[in-house]
């Protein structure tokens, strides 16, 4: 059990984090996707600590996190053109690109695999906090395993008090979803999870051929092999039972009236919300919007017990893609439509 202490993004904060870090030591940080759970990469002791405070399965990868792309030649090689275009219009940002993983890369943080994920985040609190500890950061979401993601402070004190060194409180996450995580096939860039960063900015600015691994839209059998093995378990749960309704507005009211019930309630777009007749939470208009307030809405319906989620569809493009996809795993694949 640890007394977890809870640090600022003031320099002298970020100096005490970094010094749990270099000590094998397991601290949160905040990103601008969502907060991670940070441990020093070189360390195969430091980085068991992650999976066991977050109870997360041992061959699920962690990505590795850098404050400057050009570092990723001394953690991955044969890395081809197309990356390096990657960085240049995406680093930093929301975006994980699978690379063949050096040596120097322990096999707890690649989970067995000979690829590693690396991301240069776009918050400087942790950019900052990667050069002073001077080693790259292995980090997953900060999140009990099988829970939403932490897009505040707040969520990663709920589930981590006690569990690891410190927490640094950076305020609330902007993009509220995970990285965009890629790997390379030829001249293509395949997506194996969506995020901020889309396939339709992708093949924008490089102008190459992008495709989604069909594990991003559907379901995938426990014993599957799969390209990344995050897509294989259950994710971003809340003790609400979840189910997404596709259709029009005044279809979903028609639905909620014959589903309605004392712990039940809606996740309705902000320009439908004074229209709605029961209870419900905002899911903003915009995709980034949406994504910015999923997570948060998740925890916050446990929170006040709701039982039934009924949650409208985002659009399954650009950032809703992201959000869709988040969603299909919360609602175990549960999609009505009326
Ligand atoms: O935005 C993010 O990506 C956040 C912040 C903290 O950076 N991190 C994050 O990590 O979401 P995590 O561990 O919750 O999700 C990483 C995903 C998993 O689905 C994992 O399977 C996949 O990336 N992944 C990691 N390394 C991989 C690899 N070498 N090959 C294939 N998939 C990999
Ligand atoms: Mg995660």
């Amino acid at each position: 059990m640890y007394d977890t202490k809870v640090l600022s993004s003031e320099k002298e904060d970020l100096e005490i984090a970094a010094k749990l870090l270099l000590d094998g030591e397991v601290v949160g940080i905040p990103t601008e996707t969502v907060y991670g759970l940070a441990a020093n990469a070189l360390s195969s002791g430091a980085v068991g600590k992650i999976f066991k405070a977050k109870g997360r399965p041992s061959d699920n990868p962690l990505i590795v996190h850098l404050s400057k792309f050009s570092d990723t030649e001394k953690y991955a090689k044969d890395i081809p053109d197309l990356a390096y275009k990657l960085a240049e219009k995406f680093c930093p940002g929301a975006l994980t690109m699978i690379l063949p993983k050096r040596e120097i890369i322990p096999s707890v943080v690649s989970g067995g695999l000979s690829t590693v994920g690396i991301r240069v985040p776009l918050h400087e609190t942790a950019r900052e906090l990667i050069e002073i500890a001077g080693v790259p950061l292995a980090a997953p979401s900060a999140n009990i395993s099988g829970l939403p993601s932490p897009t505040a402070f707040e969520h990663v004190f709920s589930d981590m008090n006690g569990k690891i060194s410190a927490i640094i409180n950076g305020g609330n996450s902007s993009v509220g979803v995970e990285s965009t995580v890629v790997c390379f096939e030829g001249d293509s860039v395949r997506i194996l999870r969506p995020g901020f960063v889309t396939a339709e900015d992708i093949s924008r600015e490089i102008g190459c051929e992008v495709f989604c691994d069909k594990g991003v839209l559907n379901e995938v059998a426990a014993d599957e092999v799969v390209a990344s093995p995050g897509m294989k378990y259950k994710h971003y749960s809340p003790k609400a039972d979840v189910t997404i309704v596709s259709g029009e507005f005044e279809k979903f009211v028609e639905f909620m009236s014959a589903h309605n019930g004392e712990k039940v309630y809606a996740v309705v777009f902000e320009d439908d919300l004074s229209k709605y007749p029961y209870k419900a939470f905002s899911f903003g208009n915009s995709p980034e919007e949406q994504a910015a307030l999923l997570f948060s809405v998740l925890r916050e319906a446990d929170e006040i017990g709701v039982e039934k989620l009924y949650v409208r569809s985002p659009e399954k493009s650009g950032v809703g893609l992201a959000v869709y996809n988040r969603l299909l795993r919360s609602a175990g694949f549960e999609v009505i439509s009326v």
